[in-house]
């Protein structure tokens, strides 16, 4: 059983239970002592509202022995929780490497300048002291590299973080805030090792097609650890920082997970939900109750776009029971009696402000077609081709759009072969439908990336300049696709 393999290799001192078919292993867990997941180190920013990171070459251990090449932000792999307030934030980006680097801050409302995304490169030896304002609601957010054409294999190599903004409130809410005890961040993505412990990365044509998947999943830059918890109610913020895999979260006792925020911030009340949906660039957070005092496990069900339930499984209408749809487990949750109990009780309501666009005359409505290429350049060997939006591949120099700041748009954005997450810059969107229906639970809140499966249409409220030489980027999260043409710029003017 892959139960059984992942407890051997362990003992070897090399674990293998993110692999992708393995049984829940929180038994396992707790008679053999997986080592405890570490949470990103905290930069707290809230009294000087100054941090410095730095991109770096490192080398992690992720597998007992073995080295593996990475990059990360001030440490070897990944980069750390950045804690910000409302207020001035002055962040000093040095790059330490040897290939332009940018910082993009997936989620944060700033204007085009300040944006970091494919147009403000910082070449080797530079840096880059964005002056900013934060003025958005407490949410969990990112921050990763965004140069054109090597975001995906950065990413994957390790340059992202996390950001947390916060307003001091959340003891009033009734929430877990305690950085590591109650309040855990769990970046989660999957990757695929060679046989010298280095990472392996896109090697097939199907790693650029469907997005680089991989068969071990990370959290924190961890394989192979649990999770330790309270006896009380406990947060998880949780970043879906993978290439391309589609998550769906759920807790191996089926426990209820406590949806509270999306992308953008807090949900009025907490929805119970038994699945959670998140592809890349998604974050959402979630409260668990462990006042039973019984363990858990994260779990996924497998990713619709891979294996048969990928374009052959669609095109045939089959998307489940298939090699693609597979379970496999995130993280074991062990409780831990001597840890500390805040928060007892899932509050009733958080106070978020749900999404109201509708109320707001809509100035323009856009459509966005996310289009794979299934010819010419991408099947002759050009592997970076094929992907693009409206038929436009991503030009650098081409702004494909040009919005008034201040108006509230809708756009309508559709997919078909694949699910495709997108996302787009500098704006918190509300979903207003999804394939005619609802929106999901977990797209009712404030967002600023959505898996789009078929039609979904979006109200956003421009409230943030971008011009010419600055503009954002809308995209498909998918790193590989969107390196790969599936990308496009609006200015807001
Ligand atoms: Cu998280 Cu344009 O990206
Ligand atoms: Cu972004
Ligand atoms: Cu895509």
């Amino acid at each position: 059983r892959g139960l059984l393999a992942g407890g051997v290799a362990l003992a070897a001192g090399a674990a293998a239970y993110g692999v992708l078919g393995a049984r829940p292993s929180v038994n396992l867990a707790r008679a053999t002592g997986f080592p405890r997941l570490q949470m990103p180190p905290l930069l707290d920013t809230s009294e000087s509202g100054r941090f410095d990171v730095t991109a770096q070459f490192g080398t992690t251990s992720f597998i007992g022995g073995r080295a593996t090449p990475t990059i990360g932000f001030n440490q070897p792999y990944l980069g750390p929780v950045v804690r910000v307030q409302k207020g001035p934030l002055q962040p000093k980006v040095a790059n330490a490497l040897s290939w332009p680097v940018s910082s993009h801050w997936h989620g944060l409302l700033v204007p085009g300048e300040h944006d970091g995304g494919p147009h403000l490169p910082i070449g080797p030896g530079s840096d880059w002291t964005p002056d900013m304002q934060i003025d958005q609601p407490p949410c969990t957010a990112f921050f990763h590299t965004h140069i054109h054409g090597r975001t995906a294999q950065d990413v994957y190599a390790g340059l992202a973080g996390v950001i947390h903004i916060v307003d001091g409130h959340d003891a009033e809410r009734g929430l877990p805030e305690t950085y590591g005890t109650d309040d855990l961040t769990l970046v989660i993505q999957d990757r695929r090792f060679a046989g010298d412990g280095r990472l392996a990365y896109a090697n097939s044509m199907m790693d650029i097609m469907h997005g680089m998947t991989g068969d071990t999943i990370l959290v924190n830059g961890q394989i192979g650890t649990a999770a330790h918890v309270p006896t009380g109610i406990v947060r998880l913020r949780i970043v879906n920082a993978s290439n391309a895999r589609i998550y769906s979260l759920r807790l191996s006792d089926s426990r209820p997970m406590h949806l509270i925020a999306t992308d953008g911030g807090y949900l009025a009340r907490p929805i119970a939900l038994e699945t959670l949906r998140m592809g890349p660039g998604e974050r959402a957070e979630i409260l668990v109750d462990f006042t039973s005092g019984h363990d858990v496990s994260l779990v996924s069900d497998g990713d619709p776009n891979q294996g048969m339930g990928g374009m052959i499984g669609r095109a045939r209408g089959m998307l489940d029971g298939l090699t693609g749809a597979r379970r496999f487990e995130v993280l074991p949750i062990l409780v831990d009696e001597r840890l500390p109990v805040a928060v007892d009780k899932i509050p009733d309501t958080i106070g978020g402000k749900a999404p109201s666009l509708a109320d707001f005359e809509i100035a323009k409505t856009r459509r966005f077609s996310l289009d794979m290429g299934m010819g010419g350049d991408m099947m002759g060997g050009g592997m970076m081709g094929g992907f693009a939006i409206n038929g436009d591949p991503f030009e650098m120099a081409v702004v494909n759009q040009r919005v008034r700041l201040g108006d509230t748009e809708k756009w309508v954005v559709s997919a078909t072969m694949l699910a495709h997450p997108f996302h787009v810059h500098g704006v918190s969107f509300q979903v207003v439908r999804e394939n005619g229906r609802d929106p999901l639970p977990e797209s009712s809140g404030w967002k600023d990336t959505v898996v789009i499966d078929g039609e979904t249409e979006l109200l956003m409220r421009f409230t943030q300049p971008a011009g010419d030489r600055t503009p954002f980027m809308y995209h498909c999260h998918i790193l590989e696709h969107e390196d790969g043409g599936m990308m496009g710029q609006f200015t807001v003017a």
